[in-house]
């Protein structure tokens, strides 16, 4: 059984995240999108909102399981009996980051290999953080994120900036 996990935040989960999922989960028997708690980043919508947009995407998806974990991936991704993480690249200017991130997990475990996924040139310039300042400044999100969560973005969005 090949297992691949998708580490990441999700804050929100993006059309282009959809899109390396998908395209992952072919490559494998089991994908975890695993949702990193690190508790020095403050994400706009809790582990609870990130993990049902999740599961609203994904529903019905027999291979792709959601969860979420603390501490380092690679330790997770051991206990997870995984031999991979999946990464999405978008741009040039996503390397940097990636490799060190990459190269850190495989000194911390060489037995768990990073596996990068091109993003398709139709979600290349998509980000979480585009989402959020487009929602923060109440533009149009149409496209950046799955069509079956948009709304239900847009309404917490809404309540939370309210508050
Ligand atoms: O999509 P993101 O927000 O860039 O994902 C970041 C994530 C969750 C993959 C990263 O922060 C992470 O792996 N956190 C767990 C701690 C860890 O293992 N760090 C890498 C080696 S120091």
């Amino acid at each position: 059984m090949k297992i691949y996990i998708c580490p990441g935040s999700y804050d929100p989960v993006t059309s282009g995240h959809a899109d390396i999922i998908t395209r992952a989960a072919d490559h494998c028997d089991k994908l975890i999108i695993a949702l990193g708690e690190n508790s020095l980043k403050n994400t706009f919508f809790t582990l609870k909102e990130r993990i049902a947009f999740l599961k609203k995407v994904f529903n019905g998806n027999e291979k792709i399981e959601i969860e979420s974990y603390s501490g380092l991936t690679t330790e997770y991704a051991r206990i997870k009996k995984a031999t991979a993480l999946v990464r999405g690249l978008r741009a040039v200017s996503d390397f940097e980051y990636e490799y060190q991130m990459a190269m850190l997990n495989r000194k911390l475990n060489p037995d768990v290999e990073t596996l990068f996924f091109m993003a398709s040139p139709e979600y290349s310039y998509i980000s979480s953080g585009a989402v959020r300042e487009f929602l923060r400044n109440d533009a149009d999100i149409t496209g950046l994120v799955p069509e079956c969560i948009r709304e239900d973005i847009i309404a917490l969005s809404r309540k939370k900036m309210m508050k």
